[in-house]
């Protein structure tokens, strides 16, 4: 292997530090702690250990925590009076409905029915305009993640040839507008791109984000490149579950300069951002300054 493995873990872990710095401080000085609610309707076993793991961190890092767990038949009504009840409670900075929702439930009206201020995913149409124009927003948590680490280890961005393989509304289309921001040149790929191994061969920087298991090989990484590997698939080999990203690993590693790892890599990235956007959404609302390097 060649390329520098990025520590998503450790990244994460002081994300995290610095995060909980700011809230000793802001108790110590306010008396009060920023408060994030997540909402999880349904028992998806995935979404499940999410929510756990974000209650676990929020409280982790001093934040208060409010869990709702909704039946899975939980009518649209219902849900948007709660979100309603949430946007007016001065206790709680931050609003996360886990997706995805069940069928019947309409995914966007729910997450536009959020205070943009208090949309910590950033997936409220306010916020994606606003990120969309360059003006201040929330930001989605994973593309904000892999943001820190690429700026963490190449310092400035700017020029670079950025491909970004997929084009969801959690990871693909922020991560462009973000990587653009950073003046980057940015390419966004996916499924149905001619010649997708020649595109990502041209890029600098490649974030792949398509959710197809080991679907990036090493052919199609220009040697040098920085490898950024959103995927998290679990699939079967030699009789055994295991994690693996949207690059094939050992083939990429051999070619990249740089890459994150699955698991270990951008995935801990994640929920440290979430924390990360609660503290923001914070600051921003009691006017206080934002903390440092948290944001885009
Ligand atoms: N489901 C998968 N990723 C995410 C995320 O970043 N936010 C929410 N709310 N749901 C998700």
């Amino acid at each position: 292997m060649t390329a520098t493995l990025i520590d998503g873990k450790a990244f994460a872990a002081k994300v995290r530090a610095q995060v909980a710095d700011y809230v000793t401080k802001i108790k110590a000085e306010r008396g009060e702690a920023p408060g994030l609610a997540v909402v999880l309707v349904g028992e998806d076993p995935a979404s499940q250990v999410y929510v756990r793991n974000k209650g676990t961190q929020t409280l982790e890092v001093g934040m208060e925590s409010f869990e709702y767990k909704l039946d899975a038949a939980t009518p649209q009504e219902e849900l948007v009076a709660l979100i309603q009840k949430l946007n007016a409670d001065p206790k709680v900075h931050g609003i996360l409905v886990q997706l995805p929702l069940p069928a019947h439930l309409n995914s966007d009206l729910v997450i536009n029915t959020i205070d943009p201020a208090k949309d910590v995913d950033g997936f409220h149409i306010s916020n994606v305009g606003l990120l969309g124009t360059g003006q201040k927003s929330m930001v989605p948590c994973t593309p904000l993640g892999c943001l820190m680490m690429l700026r963490d280890h190449h310092g400035s961005l700017a020029g670079m040839n950025a491909v970004v393989v997929g084009r969801s509304n959690i990871v693909g289309k922020p991560m462009a507008q973000l990587l653009l921001g950073d003046s980057c040149t940015v390419t966004i790929a996916h499924s149905r791109t001619k010649d997708l191994a020649a595109v990502c061969r041209s890029a600098d920087i490649l974030v792949a984000a398509v959710g197809r298991p080991e679907m990036v090989l090493g052919e199609w990484v220009k040697p040098g490149a920085t490898v950024i590997d959103v995927g998290i698939n679990r699939i079967e080999r030699d009789g055994k579950t295991k994690l693996v990203g949207d690059v094939h690993f050992e083939s990429a590693a051999e070619v990249a300069g740089a890459m994150t790892p699955v698991p270990g890599g951008v995935g801990p990235m994640t929920i440290a951002c979430l924390l990360a956007n609660t503290l923001t959404a914070y600051c921003r609302t009691k006017g206080l300054p934002e903390p440092k390097g948290l944001t885009a």
